[in-house]
């Protein structure tokens, strides 16, 4: 039995997306277990491009069951709409691919209005109410599960204790806050009852199953692991932990049973979104980021917001690997840096004065460290038709090589370009 977890070592869309579709083929089950439609996850295969948000992008290989896990926050109307066009698309979707847990947050309205007039703009969130659901979650008296759609009067009743108390909030955050009424939003929310109702399951003791049925799982962590709400660059990250740290709690499996663990990482760095960046290329039009988010297609999967794009930072990512408990590396679209001379890669930082390798664990702290960089040359030849080790000019080698001795851990994946077909298997 086999349980691996697809995670991002950077600030999110390394290209996990990518990585799960290639795995699927050793597994049988594949779960989400953190965030919700702030995801973009894209894969490229027999030439159609899918995006998923809140699916599991596992969800495309017909063998595979999904699972939607109760670290999860759903908004019903975005699960519907991926369902909707995953089945226009001819992908099957129905109760035995695909589960959604009872103990997943909802994402209402009122969350998403929340959000728009508080800290989302401070920290460049993507406005899909995440960080309100997941407040209300651990605030407990205003939270609520998707199992509870599955009883009407109940949710009536928790909807008229709680809008109003939401309505009172949002009036004191901005005179022109939209109000919500409960029955209306109670009306709504069980006609995608209805639709969602064959859906939602125990899925841990669904996954306790598979475990005893010997079956391998998948884990896909949407956004990357500097994202992380515990160990990211707080207040700039997500709500909840999409590092390997929320395997357990996001899903019920036990972080024991994990047998592989594979970060993800691009063969530089972007980040959408506000927070300290050290090596940021922030050097206009002509400049060497513009040139990768040109290159690399950096704009946002779910926003569409130009990626913020720099160089690879070694530090960072050796202290996400370690944390995650990473066994190994895929590094992913090598192909962008094809059209450049010569790179930089972050070994260490300067901070007043003083060297450190060490990653600081607060913004505050981060945003004084200054990149100390080594520099490797280019190869300036296209390699997206390379398939495996050797068809690669040997500056990208030694590019690939370096990445795995900085970070101490081994490149089993090497990716050239969006399909399925441009991945190099190291061993
Ligand atoms: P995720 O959120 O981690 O799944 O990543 P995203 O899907 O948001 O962003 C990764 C983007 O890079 C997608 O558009 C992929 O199709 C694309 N991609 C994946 N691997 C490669 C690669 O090796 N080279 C290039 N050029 N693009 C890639
Ligand atoms: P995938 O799974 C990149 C960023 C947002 C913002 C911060 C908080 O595709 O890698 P949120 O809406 O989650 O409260 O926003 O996190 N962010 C992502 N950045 N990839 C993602 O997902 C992201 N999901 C959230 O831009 O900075
Ligand atoms: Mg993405």
């Amino acid at each position: 039995m086999a349980c691996t977890c697809v995670v991002g070592l950077q600030w999110g869309d390394e290209a996990k997306g990518k990585i799960v579709d290639f795995l699927t083929a050793d597994h049988h089950v594949v779960v989400r277990y953190n965030g919700g439609a702030n995801a973009g996850h894209t894969v490229v295969r027999d030439g159609k491009t899918y995006k998923l948000s809140l699916l599991p992008t596992g969800i495309l290989s017909p063998h595979m069951r999904a699972v939607i896990g109760n670290g999860v926050v759903v908004n019903p109307v975005r699960f519907l709409e991926e369902v909707h066009m995953l089945r226009t698309a001819g992908i099957p979707v129905n109760e035995q691919n695909l589960a959604v847990s009872d103990h997943a947050h909802l994402i209402f309205p009122y969350h998403v209005e929340e959000e728009s007039l508080g800290a989302g703009a401070a920290i460049g969130t993507t406005g899909r109410g995440i960080g309100p659901c997941y407040a209300d979650k651990v605030t407990r008296s205003t939270g609520i599960r998707v199992g509870e759609l599955l009883y009407p009067d109940h949710l009536r009743e928790r909807l008229r204790q709680i809008v109003p108390r939401k309505n009172a909030i949002l009036s004191t955050l901005s005179a022109t806050a939209k109000s919500f009424d409960p029955d209306a939003i109670c009306d709504e929310y069980l006609g995608h009852a209805q639709a969602i109702r064959p859906f939602i399951k125990d899925t841990v003791r669904l996954l306790h199953r598979t475990l005893c049925d010997k079956q391998n799982i998948l884990f896909e962590a949407a956004q990357g692991s500097l994202l992380d709400v515990d160990h990211g660059t707080y207040p700039y990250v997500t709500s909840s932990n999409s590092s390997t740290a929320g395997v357990w709690a996001g899903s019920g499996v036990p972080a024991r049973n994990l047998t592989r663990v594979v970060g993800v990482i691009k063969a530089y760095t972007t980040r959408v979104g506000r927070g300290p960046f050290p090596t940021e290329l922030d050097d206009g039009p002509d400049g060497v980021g513009e040139k990768i988010r040109k290159t690399g297609r950096e704009y946002g999967t779910v926003t569409g917001r130009p990626r913020r794009c720099g160089w690879f930072d070694a530090v960072a990512v050796r202290y996400t690997a370690a944390l995650g408990g990473a066994d190994e590396l895929a590094v992913m679209l090598l192909d962008v840096l094809s059209d450049i001379d010569a790179f930089q890669i972050c070994t260490a930082y300067e901070v007043d004065g003083e060297r450190t390798t060490d990653f600081p664990g607060d913004a505050f702290l981060l945003e004084k460290c200054k990149p100390v960089y080594e520099t490797l040359s280019g190869w300036k030849k296209e390699i997206g038709g390379a398939r495996k080790l050797a068809d690669l000019p040997n500056a990208a080698r030694k590019y690939v090589d370096r990445l795995a001795e900085l970070i101490g851990l081994p490149v089993t994946i090497v990716s050239v370009g969006p399909d399925r077909e441009q991945t190099i298997l190291c061993k």
